[in-house]
């Protein structure tokens, strides 16, 4: 049966952006980690990159080099999964692809003993499909880390159908140990964070259509208290990730709502990487500066898709972001895909950003008054239509006088 006590050393599958921050998680809690990878200069560059890090963590006094020293000791590296055998728990954080994903877990359930519990850091694939390449469902989950890893408090502990309690249990005190926020998640697609956020990126994405500007969009929504608004952060993730999948799928323009996207990427513009995206950056700096020629190109986009623009006041762009997190939320709750609302709280306080004073979406709403939410939601609905449908659970609460969250 595991345990949190039965979890000593942990192996971690890819040397990419996740893996590095995985990594750094687990030794600097004292874990001995490890790494694999196919490509050996992936581990390399990992190892220099988490070295890097931790001496600018020495220069900042926050531990001494000795500890430096004894944090990359912890970790090994190999090309061969015969060295995870002895692991207790091993994350995988290898490219997004359900193939690769479960041929991994194929070979990880061949060779790391069978008590070993299996994770996965997907952002949106099945647990339940990833967990079918392996003889122990039951030992096999999601750890969702978000990026930074070594930064961000979130985690999501995503529940497979076949998942046992006991892993679960595990891996949330694990979660806690590594001092991260662990929050259980159902297995839908985008588990809770990333499922509200496509949501609340669709309406940042319609009122830029319908009038308003990225850097608008941006500015209101950090006046709201967003720590960054969706333009500031689509350049951080990379504008290319979304137009480079749907080319490899075949989907070519997609809907309107990405035609900005596609036209900044044509022009290589990729985002923070690049140096240009939404907005320009200035050689080695990562300070977002308004481009108003994005603004001229939101303006053709929305005009060749058939929009006739309008202004579209700050009020307006809150609301419609927000009130869509706030949706989503009670869809979830209501599919039984988070366990409470406070727990959905959590997830955007410690990994997207929402503003503290708020307490999260779900109180947010509650602090507004569901009936005036479902007021404002059907509103939206009579103008806009289907994605405004209000969630069951809203309904049902707001017309018995309740909240979502419990004080
Ligand atoms: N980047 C993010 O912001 C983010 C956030 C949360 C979750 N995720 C998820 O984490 C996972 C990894 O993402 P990433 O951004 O770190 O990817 P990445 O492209 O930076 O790194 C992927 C690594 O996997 C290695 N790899 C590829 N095939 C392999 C194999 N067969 N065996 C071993 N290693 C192999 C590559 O060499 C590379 O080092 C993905 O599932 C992604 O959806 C990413």
């Amino acid at each position: 049966m595991a345990s949190f006590e039965s979890i000593k050393q942990v192996g971690v599958i890819g040397a990419g952006t996740m893996g590095r921050g995985i990594v750094m998680n687990f030794v600097n809690a004292g874990y001995p980690v490890v790494w694999l990878d196919v490509n050996a200069e992936m581990l390399e560059k990992g190892i220099e990159d988490i070295r890097n890090t931790y001496k600018r963590s020495v220069a900042q006094q926050r531990f001494d080099e000795n500890e430096a020293n004894a944090r990359v000791e912890r970790i090994s590296t190999t090309q061969a999964y015969a060295d995870l055998a002895d692991m207790d728990l091993v994350v995988e954080a290898v490219y997004e692809n359900m193939d690769l994903k479960k041929q991994i877990f194929g070979e990880l359930d061949k060779a790391v003993k069978a008590s070993a519990i299996l994770a996965t850091n997907t952002s949106y694939l099945d647990i339940d499909e990833i967990a079918s390449a392996t003889q122990r469902p039951a030992q096999v989950l999601g750890l969702h880390f978000f990026s930074p890893a070594h930064i961000m408090k979130l985690l999501e502990v995503v529940r497979g159908k076949a998942t046992a309690q006991d892993v679960l249990d595990a891996c949330l005190a694990v979660g806690k140990k590594i001092g991260k926020e662990a929050v259980l998640a159902g297995n839908c697609h985008g588990f809770i964070g990333n499922r509200m956020l496509s949501m609340y990126s669709r309406q940042s994405r319609e009122v830029v259509l319908e009038g308003a500007t990225p850097w608008q969009v941006d500015q209101a929504l950090q006046g709201f208290g967003m720590a960054m608004g969706p333009y500031r952060m689509y350049d951080v993730v990379g504008v290319d990730l979304g137009w480079r999948s749907r080319q490899l799928a075949g989907q070519g323009r997609g809907e309107p709502i990405v035609w900005l996207d596609n036209k900044l990427c044509e022009m290589e513009r990729f985002g923070q990487k690049s140096g240009h995206g939404f907005y320009k950056y200035e050689p080695g700096s990562r300070q977002a500066i308004h481009d108003p020629e994005t603004d001229m190109l939101a303006r053709e986009v929305a005009e060749e898709a058939g929009y006739t623009q309008r202004d579209v006041g700050d009020e307006e762009i809150v609301r419609r972001c927000i009130l869509a997190l706030v949706n989503e939320g009670g869809r979830i709750l209501d599919e039984g895909f988070a366990e409470s609302a406070e727990d959905i709280d959590r997830v955007y306080l410690y990994g997207y950003g929402f503003p503290k004073e708020r307490g999260g979406p779900m109180s947010y709403a509650d602090s507004l008054g569901l009936d005036v939410v479902l007021e404002q939601i059907r509103e939206l609905e009579a103008s806009q239509g289907e994605f405004w449908k209000p969630a069951a659970g809203l309904v049902k609460r707001a017309e018995a006088g309740e909240r979502f969250t419990k004080s």
